[in-house]
């Protein structure tokens, strides 16, 4: 019996390194889970202003194409001053618009504007993409906002400006985009998923079918 007392202090240390030793990892298992869902969440987060916090990682979102001296107004672009449209979406929204040809609610587009660069290195001919971004555009669903699209001009400080509408933006989206204000009709991979699923606007339809019937 009074040996039993003696020890129960050892006991006790014991048992108490026994519980730290399991729970440390169990806790250091939790950290590193927070850590995955930041890392992974990219819904849209805005400032006390209403500005969007812009994503940072969309670099290593959903490449949906590239366009290169796009332009809506027939206007060429100035000798030797060409652009490329990196367009990126949130891999949530790409892997639902796959099953419904339908953008869920917090989806995020950003439209990177880069400048193009001709006989870098060892390239002759032809363009190539350069280190400079001239602008970031973007493009997010989210029922919060007024009419559930919004869009907003990225700056160098992280934070991307509200356009507010009326604006051009919205006119020429919400008049020719093939889905839900966006111009999945320029996403190579995007295209058959919306014929199939059924989700092309009407205004694309019948603009589609102008074009034909005119040719
Ligand atoms: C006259 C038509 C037109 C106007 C005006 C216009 N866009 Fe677009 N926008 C397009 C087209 C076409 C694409 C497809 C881009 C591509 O393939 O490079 C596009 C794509 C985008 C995308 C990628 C996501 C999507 O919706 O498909 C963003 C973001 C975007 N535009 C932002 C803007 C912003 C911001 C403005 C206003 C400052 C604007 N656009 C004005 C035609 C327009």
């Amino acid at each position: 019996m009074l040996k039993e007392v003696y020890d129960m202090p050892k006991l006790i240390g014991f048992a108490i390194a026994l519980i730290g030793s399991l729970l440390i990892p169990a806790v250091i298992a939790l950290d590193q889970t927070k850590l995955v869902i930041a890392a992974s969440d990219d819904s849209p987060s805005y400032t006390a202003a209403g500005e969007l916090k812009m994503p940072r990682q969309y670099r290593e979102w959903i490449f949906l194409s590239s366009g290169l001296d796009m332009n809506y107004n027939s206007v060429a672009a100035a000798p030797g001053h060409h652009t490329f449209e990196n367009v990126f979406v949130n891999p949530d929204s790409y892997r639902s618009f796959l099953r419904s040809g339908k953008w869920p609610d917090k989806t995020i587009f950003i439209l990177e504007l880069r400048a193009a660069a001709s006989a870098a290195s060892i390239n002759k001919n032809g363009q190539t993409q350069a280190e400079q971004v001239v602008a970031h555009e973007v493009h997010v669903k989210d029922a919060r906002l007024d009419g559930g699209w919004a869009f907003f001009e990225g700056n160098d400080s992280g934070i991307g400006k509200p356009i507010k509408r009326p604006a051009d933006c919205y006119q020429c989206h919400e008049s020719h985009a093939a889905v839900d204000t966006t111009f999945v009709q320029f996403y190579p991979t995007l295209l058959p998923v919306a014929r199939d699923k059924g989700t092309l606007s009407a205004a694309y339809l019948k603009e589609e079918a102008t074009t034909h019937a005119a040719k």
